[in-house]
């Protein structure tokens, strides 16, 4: 007869097995780590402290009440990483393919009640074959009730997602709800229905990984934020957020120790081209503006024309939100505007500054941008600027044209310190298009009309292509020689460091979605 000690020590033996060592065999075989193993990477070491280790499902049809793994196929609890307390839950694929039960769900859900009440980051670690088949209903209420407390929680605390295998079907939206996704390269899925569905509805034959793999959704849907590599990669990149991020929406965000030294960047002041259609990449530029080597990039594939991510400016996290001259002229469309939207709310949302680094020609014209709504879409990137009352600080390094100028962080609506470089160029539209309009006639009417239009431009760019007009108006705070631009911000996200802006009282506002 077993002493209680031994119970014990077996129970915690048997639920750190999961569905046992075949089944774990099988998922290291398709190079894919255990939950045990991906939440021993993720915590500092020995932080990890587990809830609901014996759980069970209360299920009886289809000879269910003879099969059960203690913990229902999701490890959850509590931890630090880096020091900083945070929740998770990791499903795990060897227990019923990491199908959500009721009380896999219950278990989910205790914890986001805990990471909500206890103001903590949210990490779902996510690698299961969706609702439990065998339980119906039940597990069909298990992902409304996590889809609920996803959207009572979004704004309160970070939540973030890791793909880590399938994700199908309900399974997909409370993902889909938390703030951001990172999906591990060819092992790793996500779609509303699988490639068979999809044979069967529309007659493509698709296989998951083109469907709903990480390539798909960093490149083609934007669905997640991150691509990795491997499952260590993903973690990392997990942690490497964390860490720009606060606990809560009361909470700032962490501050890094830094010692000020020469904050001249001469770089970049031969950046921009002396041809104002000639492309750069405003990566460079911010690998110049940000603490060496902190720049994170958020949807790196995705709508590549805007740049979003994650810095230090002397220490302090910033988030930055870059129109890029490098592709398709760095011009806004749909999908570049709702990229950046969605990033201007998550740091508006988290205590996390903004720095607007605006080079953008306009909106993408076109049938097929019209037709898909770059009115509403567009407008979300406005809105969401219009309504952020954390620092916002703009640095126009050439073009803002249009209302393009408005939307990207202009004093107007809202931004706290608007810089220009002296090669700004602030008007309603490239000097040589808004010479053809307005002096149509003239130039038709004229002996030569190519030299007269050239004439009229250039008249056109001594006026208006420059940031002069703009800064007399006190649009623009200041002009600054580019290699100044690094010590200005420093300075200013200190200045703005104690900002107080509120929001008229309301409900929500009225996003156009
Ligand atoms: N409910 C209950 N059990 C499930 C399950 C689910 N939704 N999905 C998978 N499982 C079980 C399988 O029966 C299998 O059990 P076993 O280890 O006792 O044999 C185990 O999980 C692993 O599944 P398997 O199909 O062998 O793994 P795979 O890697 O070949 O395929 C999936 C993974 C997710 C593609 C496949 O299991 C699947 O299609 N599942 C159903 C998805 C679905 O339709 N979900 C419901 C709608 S949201």
């Amino acid at each position: 007869k077993l002493s209680k000690t031994e119970i014990l020590a077996h129970k915690n033996a048997e639920a750190e097995l999961g569905g046992g060592q075949k089944r774990i065999d099988a998922q290291h075989k398709k190079g894919k780590l255990t939950a045990r193993e991906r939440i021993a990477l993720l915590m500092d070491e020995g932080s990890f402290e587990e809830i609901g280790k014996f759980v069970m499902h209360r299920t009886r049809d289809f000879g269910m009440d003879k099969e059960h793994y203690l913990g229902d196929g999701v490890v959850t609890g509590y931890g630090t990483v880096d020091g900083r307390l945070v929740y998770v839950f990791a499903q795990d694929f060897t227990v019923f393919g990491g199908a959500l039960s009721e009380t896999h769900a219950e278990k989910i859900c205790k914890l986001m009640d805990l990471a909500l009440q206890n103001g903590a980051p949210l990490i779902g670690l996510n690698d299961s074959g969706g609702a439990r088949i065998q339980e119906g209903v039940l597990s069909l209420a298990g992902y409304a009730d996590i889809f609920y407390r996803n959207t009572r929680a979004s704004g309160v605390i970070p939540q973030l997602s890791a793909i880590m295998g399938p994700c199908a079907g309900g399974a997909v939206y409370s993902p889909a709800i938390t703030d951001f996704i990172f999906m591990v390269e060819n092992t790793s899925y996500m779609f509303v229905t699988g490639p068979n569905v999809v044979k069967t509805v529309t007659h493509e034959s698709v296989t998951a990984e083109e469907l709903g793999g990480a390539s798909t959704h960093s490149t083609k849907s934007g669905v997640t934020h991150f691509s990795c590599a491997n499952e260590l990669a993903c973690i990392q990149s997990l942690k490497q957020l964390l860490s720009y991020i606060p606990q809560n929406c009361e909470d700032e965000p962490p501050m890094l120790a830094y010692e000020p030294s020469d904050e001249s960047r001469a770089g970049l002041n031969t950046i921009i081209p002396d041809n104002p259609n000639q492309p750069y990449d405003m990566r460079e530029v911010i690998d110049e503006l940000v603490d060496t080597g902190s720049f994170m990039e958020v949807h790196k594939n995705f709508a590549e024309n805007i740049v979003v991510g994650f810095a230090r400016i002397g220490g302090r996290s910033v988030g930055i939100v870059g129109n890029q001259p490098a592709v398709l002229a760095g011009v806004l469309d749909i999908n570049a505007s709702t990229k950046a939207a969605r990033f201007v709310r998550f740091c508006d949302c988290f205590n996390v500054p903004l720095l607007v680094l605006e080079d953008v020609p306009g909106f993408l014209p076109g049938t097929d941008q019209e037709w898909n709504g770059i009115i509403t879409n567009g407008a979300k990137l406005l809105f969401a600027f219009c309504e952020a009352t954390v620092p916002r600080v703009t640095v126009i390094t050439r073009k803002a044209y249009g209302g393009a100028y408005d939307v990207m962080n202009s004093k107007h609506i809202g931004a706290d310190m608007n810089y220009a470089w002296p090669s700004a160029e602030i008007a309603v539209m490239g000097a040589s298009g808004a010479a053809e309009i307005i002096f149509k006639r003239e130039i038709a009417e004229a002996e030569d009309p190519q030299s007269k239009l050239q004439e009229k431009v250039l008249d056109y760019t001594e006026k208006f292509a420059n940031p002069y007009r703009a800064a007399h108006r006190g649009y623009i705070d200041e002009v600054i020689m580019p290699d100044q631009t690094r010590q200005k911000l420093i300075r200013a996200f200190k200045m703005l460091e104690n900002k107080v802006a509120t929001m008229p009282k309301k409900k929500h506002g009225n996003i156009p979605l």
